[in-house]
């Protein structure tokens, strides 16, 4: 009867979907729970419901979930399934978030000579799409002895301190121009409505200056140039599209979907004003060690213009929601203020580090480190295949007081003193807002040394207060939601 009602077709393709399934590596609770496993492994995980193919992202598309609050929907998955979390991508291939410390340190210290950071897999693709442009994926999203020869071409300058060291007066005199911006932006002498454009047009200035070694004009009292201002909206649309195609319905396989569409325009925006600020080189340019060792390196010429947009990239929106961050911190805490101020007129930084790491350890923009395993692991008890895609919820594991004595406090007091061995052994694997190992931010010097100016320039110029509890979205990076208010007192001299 049953064969009667199936065709041929019909039985052909049940009995390719049965394959597939087996492939993927699906299983069925109900068919397997039965079955009496010595080593609990991937499959025993829990997680939400998954799907035959679709896997679980339909909690984004159907559930109470939001990509723009994935930061919230990983915390309330620890919170229903324990700390280590399965997720399924299309096709049932398992993502597993681990939020445990040893957990974390055991995956971050177990990466061999080349790292695997999992791509962006809608970049790579595109890339690959446009060899005319392209050599490979670029710095960020390369792996093995492609990545190694980028990285080892192009980042030695980027992380060498005698270079970093060299960009401090020009990292100085753009952050004396940013304390006037902000005083010529104030409404009635103090208040400033939104913090956000504002750190970002100096994460702009100081990124360009690294990478292209000139000034962009992103602080002009007449506002940026029409280049500069596409370069930002290029940037910001860039991260977004990321996030849409990364957490979307994956269409953009397919055809050209919207989110795919604004990846591309903003990868072909930054990629054109890159080739742009290359052909028009001064001299200025030219002296920059930056600029100059990308230039000079003995890599194919398509691979100099993409280390340039992906240093860009990289740099920018990371550098701008950093300063929003650590400026509301600093902001709801005067006495931390006045402490700083003492500390520095004393002729010394170290609480001024203090309050760097700690506006790290508590937000950081960069919360989650993805690795794919090298080596089979045992991670909560769970045994996991060499190759699976793990990401490490640094991030929230720093929330947890388990692991910092009220970590949900700003406490730069932490980092210092009797408190500082107990930290810092904490958070060797926690608090690593640039990455860690062969992988790590070669911008980490640059930033730090951007933060320890601005910072020190700020607290001595203004008593700054934050005017409303800062809100978070997901934008492929933690950032700030809404307009973010505080009040810039001049301080009297
Ligand atoms: C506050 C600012 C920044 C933050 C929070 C940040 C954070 C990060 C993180 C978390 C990674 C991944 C590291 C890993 O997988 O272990 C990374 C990679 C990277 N960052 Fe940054 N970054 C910042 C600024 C910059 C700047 C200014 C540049 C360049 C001028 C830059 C260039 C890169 C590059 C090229 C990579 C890829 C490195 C590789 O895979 O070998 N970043 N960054």
């Amino acid at each position: 009867m049953l064969i009667d009602i199936l065709r041929i077709q019909d039985i052909c393709a049940i009995f390719i979907l049965i394959i597939l399934y087996i492939m993927v590596g699906y299983r069925p609770p109900w068919l397997w729970k039965h079955i009496e496993k010595s080593q609990k492994t991937i499959t025993d995980i829990p997680g939400p419901l998954s799907l035959p193919f679709l896997g679980t992202r339909w909690i984004y598309w159907f559930g109470n979930y939001s990509f723009t609050k994935v930061h919230e929907v990983y915390a309330d998955l620890f919170l229903k399934y324990g700390p280590i979390v399965k997720e399924e991508t299309l096709f049932n291939i398992p993502v597993i978030s681990i939020v445990n410390r040893c957990d974390i340190e055991k995956v971050l210290k177990s990466s061999g000579k080349y790292p695997v950071r999992p791509p962006t897999e809608a970049i790579a693709y595109y890339r690959k799409s446009r060899p005319d442009r392209y050599a490979s994926a670029g710095i960020v999203n390369e792996q093995g002895v492609v990545w190694h020869n980028l990285r080892s071409s192009l980042t030695s300058e980027l992380t060498s301190p005698r270079t970093i060291g060299s960009f401090l007066p020009v990292i100085d005199q753009i952050v004396e121009e940013w304390c006037t911006s902000i005083r010529q932006q104030r409404i009635s002498g103090k208040y400033i409505n939104d913090l956000k454009p504002l750190a970002e047009q100096l994460g702009l200035e100081v990124t360009c200056a690294l990478v292209l070694g000139r000034r962009m004009g992103f602080l002009q009292s007449d506002g940026p140039s029409p280049t500069a201002r596409a370069l930002a909206v290029a940037v910001h649309e860039h991260f977004l599209a990321c996030r849409d195609t990364f957490y979307g319905l994956p269409f953009w396989k397919l055809w050209a979907t919207p989110s795919y569409t604004h990846l591309v325009q903003g990868e072909e925006a930054i990629y054109t004003l890159a080739l742009e600020l290359i052909e028009t080189a001064n001299e200025e340019t030219e002296e920059s060690a930056i600029f100059q060792s990308v230039i000079r390196a003995a890599i194919d010429n398509r691979e100099k213009t993409a280390a340039i947009v992906d240093f860009i990239a990289a740099g920018i929106y990371t550098l701008g929601n950093s300063i929003v961050f650590l400026l509301h911190l600093m902001g709801s805490n005067r006495e931390c203020q006045e402490k700083l101020l003492e500390d520095l007129n004393n002729g010394s930084t170290t609480y001024l580090k203090a309050c760097i790491n700690e506006a790290f350890r508590l937000i950081p923009t960069a919360y989650c480190l993805a690795r794919v395993s090298e080596q089979d692991l045992e991670l909560s008890g769970y045994y996991i295949k060499a190759g699976t895609v793990l990401l490490c919820h640094a991030g929230l594991a720093c929330q947890n007081n388990d692991n910092f004595e009220d970590a949900h406090l700003f406490k730069p007091d932490r980092w210092i003193a009797e408190c500082k061995a107990t930290t810092f052994s904490t958070a060797t694997y926690l608090v690593i807002p640039f990455g860690i190992g062969k992988r790590i931010c070669p911008g980490r010097r640059f930033v730090e040394q951007v933060l320890v100016s601005l910072l020190s320039n700020v607290v001595r110029e203004f008593h700054f207060t934050s005017m409303d509890e800062l809100k978070f979205q997901f934008e492929f990076l933690l950032a700030p939601k809404g307009p973010v208010a505080m009040n810039f007192l001049d301080k009297i001299m």
